[in-house]
């Protein structure tokens, strides 16, 4: 059978993603062989390639994208239209092209990360949660929390001011939920980290730099809690090493990045996601 259906992932560097292996993967595993995802380098300079990049998807007539790291904000503005989710987050990691050919952009990450979550039986409604980072993962990260009844969240961020800019951003919203920010340093560790859930959404600790950790070495974790960082390369961080010592629950994001890709997979093709296969798959290759 021809290949007609094309999608892949739009972001630079994207040579590490194993999105375009899973989503083949699952392709072929439904006999979707007419379907293939391509992974689509897009250089930073000149700054007007990311705009041509996400325009030219319809004029190749593709079925749609990812988009992954640093252009999650960057596209917004080139869609035509914007699910509600994605326009509370204010980043998208999925376009759809649809038959009229408008752009239409997702953001299934959030909705990806809490589904990992509740797969591991841990509970969100209530919880408190300690979020490090301020990027567009956290935003989606931190609405899902909210959206699943987290009652307190605290953001950490190098740069504080973005933390408090996700906060207000969100705060009109979840009026219930209790909101912090600060910075990401000792004292406000020290101050959140009994938290019922720790993610980790800043880039330190990725390959290759597996020595860089977003926490301090004498700050113990606890049983019962769950820390969850969005790297998955390395499988286990520094940080998830620090946190099995200290006895709580340690996950990378390789679970998140099935499920945010089942949803994507599900935009686009209009069919149920193997997620259960994609997940297999995705930790088979880690
Ligand atoms: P993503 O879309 O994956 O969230 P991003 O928007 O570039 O990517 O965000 C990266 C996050 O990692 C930010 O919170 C960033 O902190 P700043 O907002 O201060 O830039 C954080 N980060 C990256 N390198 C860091 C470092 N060396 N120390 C502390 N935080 C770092």
């Amino acid at each position: 059978m021809k290949v007609d259906s094309i999608v892949g992932i739009i972001g630079w560097p994207v040579s590490h993603s194993i999105s375009p292996l899973m989503h083949n993967h699952a392709f072929a595993h439904l006999g979707l062989t007419n379907w293939y995802y391509a992974p689509m380098p897009v250089a930073l300079q000149p700054s007007s390639r990311i705009k041509d990049a996400v325009l030219g998807l319809r004029a190749l007539g593709f079925k749609g994208a990812n988009v992954t790291v640093p252009y999650k904000e960057a596209v917004m503005p080139f869609m035509d239209k914007l699910s509600d989710e994605a326009v509370a987050i204010g980043a998208i990691n999925t376009i759809v092209v649809d038959k009229q050919g408008m752009l239409c952009g997702y953001n299934t990450d959030a909705p990806g990360f809490i589904a990992d979550v509740l797969d591991h039986g841990v509970t969100i409604k209530n919880r408190e949660a300690l979020v490090l980072g301020a990027g567009g993962s956290c935003r989606g990260v931190v609405f899902g929390l909210l959206n699943a009844g987290c009652k307190k969240i605290t953001i950490l961020n190098r740069t504080e001011s973005k933390a408090h800019d996700i906060i207000e951003t969100f705060k009109p919203r979840f009026k219930d939920a209790t909101m912090h920010a600060g910075l990401l340093d000792h004292k406000h560790l020290i101050k959140a980290s009994a938290a019922d859930i720790v993610i980790n959404t800043t880039s330190l600790g990725l390959s290759p730099h597996e020595q860089d950790m977003p926490w301090d070495e004498d700050i113990a974790f606890h049983p019962g809690q769950l820390v969850y960082d969005l790297i998955y390369n390395p499988k286990e961080t520094k940080l998830l090493q620090h946190a099995k010592k200290s006895g709580a629950k340690a996950l990378n994001g390789l679970g998140m990045l099935a499920h945010q890709g089942a949803l994507a997979f599900s935009l686009w093709t209009g069919q149920k996601a193997p997620v259960a296969l994609m997940k297999d798959y995705v930790l088979s290759l880690a």
